[in-house]
């Protein structure tokens, strides 16, 4: 029977779910592929360090990444190290090679992925990331492949699991933030810097990724607008439920005139809608096409055996690409778009106001709305004195425009604090 030899960078959560699913399958995999697909290399940091891999691979490890991606005999590189480098030489080196890749690393993709499908396309090989948005969910292949005849409008998902996770703790069980985010940890969703998931770094990223594909033009994490959920309060939480909204971290990209918009912050959503019932650490991305109207993709964002699944699925496609002497789908990216300045977009607002009681108050604080042309959609007061606070939901408005209101309003005397601003997905049109 013909092989297939696999060199793998990186054998931590991912990778040794990799090793595992390659051998308990083996044999539906030969029947699958028409080949066997072996395992021939694996580079570590620390060849002792103890890992859940099957027998026989610790044989197979070196400290020296380079050697895998030298290895003549090496057909598919999958990089499961992460990071920017060395993960970004050793891919344009193993192209270069002639080697196809698969990768998980979104980090990379987000940051420099013109320069990969750059070297893919030079070399003419593959180059397959289906675990670097969504962990388990296939939705690269969905998107790029599937959906190739249809326009998408909009993606707009929930693709950080720590965060979900966190939001849902907070809202469900009432804990406090840095408790939620002490379980996510202690449960290995977080990156080795929570902050990449806290500040929304990491779902930047995969949203960079979603966008560049949806709309065929390349985003980097750097043209992402991005806000964290650190300054959520239990607060906003409560006033969120009381007005029928779950709050989520959404990563969203649309097309706009020819333009594209790519953010991720968090916001409130109704709880009608389908992504306010994604919960804990899983992951959904809803997808708006001009013809399929909308679609969901659920499950679960990380850990190793979802992930693993992913990355062997992009394996067993560039296998069956090596045998039949064919090529996948390379770089979609062949528009230019400009990506849209966040002053430009448009949103409902929550704004949550501590202000002085007393007569006036409030005809000051709508003409600084007015003034500035947002239009409050409602707006109620909670507690008297100085406990006054006042809740408003705008209509759309332009974030320009809203943070011109922001500005008057911290200058405004009877406003003692502007203490919570958060966006309203999914609500007017
Ligand atoms: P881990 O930290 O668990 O594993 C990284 C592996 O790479 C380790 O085996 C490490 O060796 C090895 N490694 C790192 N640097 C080097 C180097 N310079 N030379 C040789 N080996 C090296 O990471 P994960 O498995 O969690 O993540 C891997 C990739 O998958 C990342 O890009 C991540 O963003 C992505 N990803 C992860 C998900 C998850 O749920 N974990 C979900 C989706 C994507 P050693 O073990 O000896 O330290
Ligand atoms: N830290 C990431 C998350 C892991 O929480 O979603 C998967 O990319």
């Amino acid at each position: 029977m013909k092989q297939i030899r696999i060199g793998m960078l990186g054998c931590g959560i991912v990778g040794s779910a990799v090793l595992r699913m390659l051998a308990r399958n083996r044999s539906d995999i030969e029947r699958r592929v028409g080949a066997q697909v072996e395992v021939v290399r694996v580079a570590v940091r620390n060849p002792s360090k103890e890992r859940d891999v099957p027998e026989g691979i610790e044989a197979l490890y070196t400290t020296d990444a380079h050697a895998v991606v030298r290895d003549p005999l090496v057909q598919i590189v999958v990089e499961v190290m992460g990071g920017i480098e060395p993960a970004r030489s050793l891919l344009v080196e193993a192209m270069e090679g002639g080697k196809h890749v698969v990768t998980a690393n979104k980090e990379l993709l987000a940051s420099l992925g013109r320069e990969l499908f750059d070297a893919a396309e030079r070399a003419g090989v593959d180059l397959y990331f289906e675990a670097a948005v969504g962990g388990g969910i296939p939705l690269i292949h969905p998107l790029k492949e599937s959906l190739a005849g249809e326009r998408i409008r909009k993606v707009m998902g929930i693709v950080n699991g720590t965060t979900n996770f966190i939001l849902t703790r907070m809202s469900e069980e009432g804990i406090s933030f840095s408790a939620a985010l002490a379980e996510a940890e202690r449960l290995g969703y977080t990156e080795l810097d929570p902050s990449a998931d806290i500040e929304g770094f990491d779902p930047a990223a995969k949203a960079a990724i979603l966008a560049s594909i949806a709309f065929n033009t390349r985003v980097v994490a750097g043209d992402v607008y991005r806000e964290g959920i650190a300054a959520i309060t239990q607060q906003d939480i409560a006033f969120a439920a009381r007005l029928g909204y779950a709050v989520k971290l959404l990563a969203i990209a649309e097309s706009q005139d020819g333009e594209v918009a790519v953010r991720v912050h968090p916001a409130m959503i109704p709880r009608t809608h389908p992504l306010a019932s994604v919960r804990d650490n899983l992951n959904a991305v809803f997808v708006q096409g001009e013809n399929v109207g909308e679609l969901m993709f659920l499950g679960r964002g990380a850990g190793g055996p979802p992930t693993g699944t992913s990355v062997v699925g992009d394996v067993l496609d560039i296998a069956r690409n090596i045998l039949s002497g064919g090529r996948g789908v390379g770089c979609t990216c062949y528009t230019e778009k400009t990506v849209r300045p966040m002053e430009t977009m448009f949103a409902q607002y929550y704004i949550l106001l501590k202000v002085a009681d007393l007569p006036g108050v409030l005809a000051s604080v709508a003409g600084v709305f007015g003034h500035n042309n947002v239009s409050i959609g409602s707006v109620w007061q909670e507690g008297v004195g100085e406990e006054a606070q006042l809740v408003l939901i705008t209509h759309r408005a332009m974030e320009r425009d809203l943070r011109a209101t922001l500005h008057d309003l911290r200058e405004l005397e009877a406003v003692t604090k502007v203490a919570s601003v958060m966006r309203v997905e999914g609500g007017e049109a």
